[in-house]
């Protein structure tokens, strides 16, 4: 459904997105992770001629976005990071100039409108103005936004950036929905484990590259299989020594405290008998380390 190869997009001296090869299949959940300035935008943009690419090839539903824009933005529906609803206006004002915007039949438009405010727990606000919703609340209603044209790809910017958890877990409850209905999705993310939860395969985006790609829990195998062990930043001392007489320990500290990856359970546990040391957290690997550790910011204890 997306193909992309070797794709540029430089902003005058700097460079967005630095040569990305990618392939997005029909009914994917496919996520594109990365820190702020990563390329995700730019990526998301780029989709849907936004923003025109400099370099590489680029084909969404088989059409080149630089050229047939409109034919692409027909079939796909986005969830933009900036919210840009008029606050000036009531929901359901807002909602009806979109669906002139995108050319929704007349007589379709209520209901429509009706029924996909009720599916995003909204129906109670329709005659609300912007200004009035709470954060989470206008999210919300660019969701319903993004899915008034029935879209077969829905596109994600950093959906539940921002929000609580309440209503993170019920977008979460959604976009699961409308994956299992067929819709393809393609998200952005900062949160290592929203990408977890919600995708099929995803990439790691840095600096413009691809630093690592696959299914999660591929990745995790691949990069920090096993567990995490977590300890205090007082235990340095004690840690030290463990490290000096057990050499099958990946370790890295931060501000959080100290981390000690270990294949085995058993491995990590054992710190408790033979030392002594009771961990703040002993948990699975998950994307997060994958991430530190491809970003560099797993350092030595020693650095
Ligand atoms: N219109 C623009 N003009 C100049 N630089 C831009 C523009 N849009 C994005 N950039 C730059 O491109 C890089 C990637 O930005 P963006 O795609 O928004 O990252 P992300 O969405 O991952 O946070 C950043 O360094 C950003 O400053
Ligand atoms: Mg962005």
């Amino acid at each position: 459904m997306i193909i992309a190869n070797s794709l540029v997009k430089s902003f005058g001296d700097s460079t967005a997105i630095n040569g990305i090869d990618l392939q997005i299949k029909k009914g994917e959940c496919f996520g594109l992770l990365g820190p702020n300035g990563a390329g995700k935008s730019t990526f998301i943009n780029m989709m849907y001629g936004t923003v025109q690419r400099t370099g590489g090839n680029l084909s969404v539903f088989g059409y080149d976005p630089n050229i047939d824009s409109r034919k692409i933005k027909k079939r796909l529906g986005v969830v933009t990071q900036e919210n840009a609803l008029d606050e000036s206006l009531t929901v359901f004002e807002n909602m009806m100039i979109y669906c002139s915007f995108i050319g929704l039949p007349k007589l379709d438009r209520k209901d429509r409108i009706n029924e996909l405010l009720k599916y995003m727990n909204l129906s109670h606000k329709k005659d609300a103005r912007i200004q009035m919703l709470s954060g989470g609340m206008k999210r919300r209603l660019v969701f319903v936004r993004a899915l008034l044209g029935n879209p077969e790809l829905l596109i994600l910017d950093e959906p539940t950036t921002g929000l609580d958890p309440a209503v993170r877990h019920l977008l979460w409850g959604k976009v699961r929905e409308l994956h299992a209905n067929g819709t393809t999705i393609v998200l952005t993310t900062h949160y290592m484990h929203e990408a977890e939860v919600l995708c099929d395969r995803l990439i790691i985006l840095n600096h413009g590259k691809i630093a690592a790609a696959g299914s999660p829990q591929k990745m995790i195998e691949e990069h920090t299989p096993g567990y995490m062990g977590i300890f205090s930043l007082d235990e340095k001392e004690t840690i030290k020594k463990i490290l000096s007489t057990k050499n099958n320990f990946i370790h890295h500290e931060d501000s959080s405290g100290i981390y000690l990856r270990s294949s085995t359970l058993p491995e990590l546990t054992s710190i408790h008998s033979d030392y002594g040391l009771t961990p703040l957290q002993i948990r699975p690997s998950n994307l997060e380390d994958v991430f530190l550790k491809l970003t560099g910011q797993e350092l030595s204890i020693d650095a």
